[in-house]
């Protein structure tokens, strides 16, 4: 089962409410939040307090991408806000920093991912894919929305794919960036479950609509 997770930073953040609600009604299965520091990625977004609003008022499941320096730092904010799914850049921070934080968030009883840029290999999952419930593979440079799909990241998606199933076979795979109804289909034959769509779902009037044509056709 394919799970859509449209990105709020499309959307029209001052109807925040409004907007996950539509998407709710279209289908969604998760809101995925992106957070920005300014230092990891050069742009600002959202953080904790617009987190905690959303929390209010939505049940959707709350799938949040921190790319933000030394994530350790706030994990216990973002959970407490209401994250369900914490998502760690392996860029971030150290191995014995990053294992810590995702310890973290499970012990509040979230579930975690791990998130890996364009230029960073398969194989950096390995410390962390026994632990995590996600593996986000990024299709973008991360920071911007409305960027174009980088297809050379499909080949990524099949080696993660391959490890989750030799070491954690229930752990989701994820892609993020320029996902529209021409590469969703790429990517699930990748081997993604999980696609992020921001601008493809917030750009459409008909967010149903936006969101059946990312999933596969029957
Ligand atoms: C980019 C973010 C994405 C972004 C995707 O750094 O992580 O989640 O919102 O936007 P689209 O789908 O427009 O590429
Ligand atoms: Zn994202």
């Amino acid at each position: 089962m394919i799970k859509i997770a449209p990105s709020v930073l499309a959307a029209d953040l001052a109807n925040l409410g409004a907007e996950v609600e539509q998407i709710r009604l279209g289908g969604a299965d998760f809101v995925h939040f992106d957070v920005m520091d300014g230092c990891f990625v050069p742009n600002i977004s959202m953080g904790v307090p617009v987190l905690r609003s959303l929390r209010k008022a939505t049940d959707l499941f709350l799938d949040v991408h921190l790319m933000i320096d030394r994530p350790l730092r706030y994990v216990d904010a973002f959970c407490k806000a209401g994250a369900d799914l914490v998502n760690f850049h392996v860029e971030a921070d150290t191995e014995e920093n990053l294992l810590l934080a995702i310890e973290k968030a499970r012990a509040l009883g979230k579930k975690t991912g791990v998130t890996l840029k364009p230029a960073t290999p398969a194989e950096a999952v390995l410390p962390y894919l026994p632990l995590v419930d996600l593996v986000l593979v990024m299709t973008v440079e991360p920071g911007f929305g409305g960027q174009s799909f980088m297809f050379d990241q499909l080949p990524k998606v099949t080696r993660v794919r391959e490890l989750a199933d030799a070491i954690h076979p229930d752990c989701e795979v994820e892609v993020d960036g320029g996902v529209d109804a021409e590469t969703a289909p790429l990517c699930i034959r990748a081997g993604a479950s999980v696609l992020v769509a921001g601008s493809s779902v917030f750009g459409k009037a008909d967010r149903a609509a936006a969101i059946r044509a990312l999933r596969p056709q029957t």
